[in-house]
């Protein structure tokens, strides 16, 4: 039988392999980015004349479509480039350098070990180069290289380059600096006999011998599950190494229920093998039948980093600030959470590199935000692990991703802070009232009659013997959020309070009312979300905004249209109106009492 099965070819004779680098280019826009990575791909022979030709002879257009692209103002992922030589092959992250790019430049350096931050000669060092290449430290890009480019437009100055190198300074103490001009050439594939001056190697020479430090440290064996497998006998789990190996017979821990396994088989790329490393997609199979889910991390040590409170360093990426107190969606390696950023403690001021007061953070601002997530997370800090420390935020209503963020520590209160069973539950006290715990949440424009309806539902709730209580805007925002104003980060903040209030008086048996305008779904749907499925009544009291604007019972509407309260909502601030909420009542139609009747009649058919 042997004898007729088909042998695949020998590989051929294998050249000695090659090392691989992985760098960024960063610069602003006209920095000659396109033209000096043009260079580096047509003089290594990765591009050829022909395309040249095509390109009217102009290096920076074979760097492709960018520049088009970016007019138009589409937003666009970092190119991937590569190129080689004979001792070495390179990925070059092409992050565009407009302001908004923030987003691609952080994709490109959380993968980099190499980054070349471009610098105009004729402009020096900009808040821009700075941003870049502080970003790149911070994600932990290990070598810098600043090329100072268009040289031949300063007449190859001596002066010039020193004094932006000194400038750089500010940013990074350890670099290597290289004085160029990508469209004459001089150093970067080749020396330059104008500038006799510099003494260092050319860019590509400097590229092919640098020693980065390594991406992944030898750290403890780190697995974040992909996939669980469960196929006929195969029980186990796939995903990429984070860090570390991990071989056959090995002892592995399963987090975050830190469940003890013994590795029964390694399969690198579908093939068993003995071990396998960081960087290597694989799949494990466990000797006995343990839980283990995505989202879980198998690890080579059992005492894990699991914490649900951290301080993390976080780059905001998109045009809407940070509301501090609202909820996004967080991911962490193969994890996915929901997040709430604090207030960050400080940002970065981009001209001095020095920390500066802030309430929050907007587009391409960087700073430090204590967090907590409503699960515990298995993570290292970024300093060790790129994997386990780098996580993106996402807002969940438009799916965006608005910001990443590098743990820097858990919180210690995360990790001692643990629920206390109480022994009198939420059940014998609902019991003891006869009813059943709900929270009826009353959200609408100021004036369409939220505080009115509820105070009349109560009332008859009352008057049929449930045991209630009526949290009301105006009220609360009196004592509890005396210190929360109208700000989209205070509104998210008031809605948090109220609902955490609220589930307290859920839990003592009650039936709460609240009234808020609560004009944002993310949260109403945090509020929703706190709470067992079903005892969320979110009630929609809907009016016109003319409507409500004529009735003006606080006088509001009038001082907002005379410009004296700025974030009115309706006015200066906007609503969001629920998409599926369980109960719309429209008070343009129906009077207060038909609307309580209505809302009584709901819950009694409910029960
Ligand atoms: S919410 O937006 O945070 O949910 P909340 O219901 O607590 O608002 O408070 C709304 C009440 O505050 C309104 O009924 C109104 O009396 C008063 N108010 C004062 N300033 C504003 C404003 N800028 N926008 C809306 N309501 C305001």
């Amino acid at each position: 039988m042997a004898l007729f099965r088909r042998r695949k070819p020998p590989p051929p004779a294998a050249a000695p392999e090659k090392t691989l680098l992985r760098l960024i280019t960063c610069g602003s826009v006209d920095d000659g980015k396109s033209s000096l990575l043009g260079r580096l791909l047509y003089e290594t022979g990765s591009a050829y004349e022909d395309e040249l030709a095509q390109c009217g002879g102009d290096l920076s257009r074979l760097v492709d479509g960018l520049e088009a692209e970016r007019e138009q103002g589409i937003t666009i992922d970092v190119a991937w480039r590569f190129f080689e030589t004979d001792r070495r092959k390179f990925v070059v992250a092409d992050a565009p350098g407009h302001e908004q790019y923030t987003r691609n430049l952080v994709t490109g350096a959380s993968t980099s070990e190499l980054a070349l931050v471009l610098v105009d000669a004729r402009k020096g060092v900009l808040e821009q180069s700075r941003r870049h290449a502080f970003l790149c430290r911070l994600l932990g890009v290990g070598t810098i290289v600043l090329v100072v480019n268009k040289m031949d437009l300063v007449g190859y100055d001596r002066a010039v380059f020193d004094r932006i190198v000194a400038d750089f300074r500010v940013v990074a103490d350890a670099f290597v600096a290289i004085p160029v001009s990508a469209t004459v050439g001089d150093n970067v594939t080749r020396g330059s006999d104008a500038m006799r001056w510099y003494e260092g190697p050319t860019l590509l020479a400097h590229l092919e011998t640098a020693e980065p430090k390594a991406l992944r440290a030898d750290g403890p064996f780190w697995l974040p599950v992909q996939t669980a497998i469960r196929d006929g006998g195969f029980r186990g789990a796939a995903g990429l190494v984070a860090s570390g190996k991990v071989a056959k017979g090995e002892r592995v821990w399963i987090l975050p229920a830190e469940v003890e396994a013994t590795v029964a088989r390694v399969l690198v790329a579908g093939a068993d093998a003995d071990c396998a490393r960081a960087g290597e997609s694989i799949a494990l199979a466990f000797t006995s039948e343990v839980d283990c889910s995505r989202g879980d991390v198998v690890s080579s040590y059992g005492a894990p980093d699991v914490a649900d409170q951290f301080e993390a360093t976080i780059v905001w990426m998109a045009h809407e600030e940070l509301v501090p107190g609202r909820q996004y969606a967080l991911k962490l390696a193969t994890q996915t959470c929901l997040a709430t950023l604090q207030p960050p403690k400080h940002e970065i001021d981009m001209t001095t590199l020095e920390p500066a007061p802030a309430r929050t953070l907007a587009l391409n601002g960087i700073g430090v935000c204590d967090l907590w997530t409503d699960r515990p997370l298995v993570h290292a800090p970024y300093e060790r692990s790129r994997d386990l420390g780098g996580f993106i935020l996402i807002d969940r209503v438009t799916n965006d991703t608005v910001g990443a963020g590098l743990i820097r520590h858990a919180l210690r209160r995360s990790q001692n802070l643990h629920p206390q069973a109480l022994q009198v539950t939420r059940e014998a006290r609902a019991g003891l009232k006869g009813q059943r715990p709900r929270l009826l949440w009353f959200t609408g424009l100021s004036g369409a009659g939220k505080s009115t309806i509820a105070n009349l539902v109560e009332a008859k709730l009352h008057a049929r013997g449930r045991h209630t209580f009526l949290l009301d805007g105006d009220n609360v925002r009196l004592g509890l959020n005396r210190d929360l104003g109208f700000s989209e980060a205070d509104r998210a903040e008031n809605i948090r309070r109220v609902g955490e209030t609220a589930k307290l008086m859920l839990d003592g048996g009650l039936i709460v009312l609240a009234a808020f305008i609560s004009p944002y779904r993310s949260e109403r749907r945090m509020v929703r979300a706190m709470l067992p499925e079903g005892d969320f009544v979110e009630i929609f009291v809907d009016v016109a905004l003319a409507e409500a604007e004529r009735r003006d019972p606080k006088g509001l509407y009038a001082k907002a249209r005379a410009g004296r309260i700025p974030n009115f909502t309706g006015i200066g601030a906007p609503y969001e109106p629920p998409e599926a909420p369980e109960l719309r009542v429209d008070t343009g139609r129906l009077s207060a009492e038909d609307a309580a009747e209505a809302i009584v009649r709901y819950l009694e058919e409910e029960e």
